[in-house]
């Protein structure tokens, strides 16, 4: 959506608030020995406290409050009985609707000792979303998100998973514009004032090929390779863009 009043504004800012807070109180519970399932059940209790609805759940009949996604898996997992462990790479993310507006955010939270590789990716993926903020305000154009977003990776030596990207967001989920992790040259659609985006890049060790799991929900990499994600959803200004999802 495109932000017209402040009303719209105070409302993106209340459920994005939500969503901030919910994954740095979430992110505390991530050790090992807890299950994906008992995350879960403490993100649905937040959403309950603060008067919020699962998004995912509502717009597409996600079965759980919060995708869970461990290691080699990207996005979209559902949590369950699986138990975290040591040197496990956790992606929490978590979209919210409250009063009519969604906001999306996730983090990628390391369950020490990990390996090199799976710190740097994190690193990397911060890094690529920071680069991506600098270049999003009003006049630029979807791919030069991508092209930043790109450029960092590469530099890493890892690789972007091109099938998953940014969105439009606000009413529902997923509004346009597509917002990419890599340049393609016909992605030249222009940010606009009020405009609310999600930034995400979603970085893999290997290929960054992916594919749907057997539930038909989980995104893995075909070569097993670690996956990190980083997301914020944000309105777009002829400035900085406003940070919704910032706890
Ligand atoms: N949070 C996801 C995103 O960043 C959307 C999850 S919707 C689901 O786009 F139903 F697929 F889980
Ligand atoms: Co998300
Ligand atoms: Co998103």
């Amino acid at each position: 959506m495109s932000i017209t009043s402040e009303e719209e504004l105070r409302g993106l800012r209340a459920v994005g608030r939500i969503v901030g807070r919910a994954l740095r109180e979430l992110a505390k519970l991530v050790r090992p020995g807890i299950t994906t399932g008992e995350i879960d059940v403490a993100a649905a209790g937040i959403l309950l406290r603060e008067g919020a609805r699962s998004a995912p759940a509502l717009v597409y009949g996600f079965p759980g409050a919060i995708c869970i996604s461990l290691n080699d898996e990207i996005v979209h997992g559902v949590p369950g009985a699986r138990v975290i462990r040591e040197g496990d790479l956790v992606k929490l993310d978590l979209t919210i609707e409250r009063d009519g507006f969604m906001a999306d955010a996730a983090i990628t939270v390391c369950v020490p000792p990990v390996s090199d590789d799976a710190r740097r990716l994190v690193r990397c993926t911060e890094r690529a979303f920071r680069k991506a903020l600098g270049v999003a305000r009003a006049g630029r154009r979807v791919n030069e998100i991508g092209r930043a977003v790109e450029d960092e990776v590469r530099r890493s030596g890892f690789s972007v998973v091109k099938e998953l990207c940014g969105h439009g967001i606000g009413r529902t989920i997923h509004e346009p514009p597509t917002v990419p992790n890599f340049f393609d040259a016909e992605m030249d659609q222009r940010l606009t004032e009020g405009l609310v985006i999600t930034i995400e890049p979603l970085i893999a060790v290997g290929s960054g090929q992916e594919f749907t799991a057997r539930d038909g929900w989980t995104v893995k990499t075909r070569d097993r390779s670690l996956a990190a994600h980083f997301e914020h959803t944000m309105v777009i200004t002829r400035d900085a863009p406003i940070l919704l999802t910032a706890a």
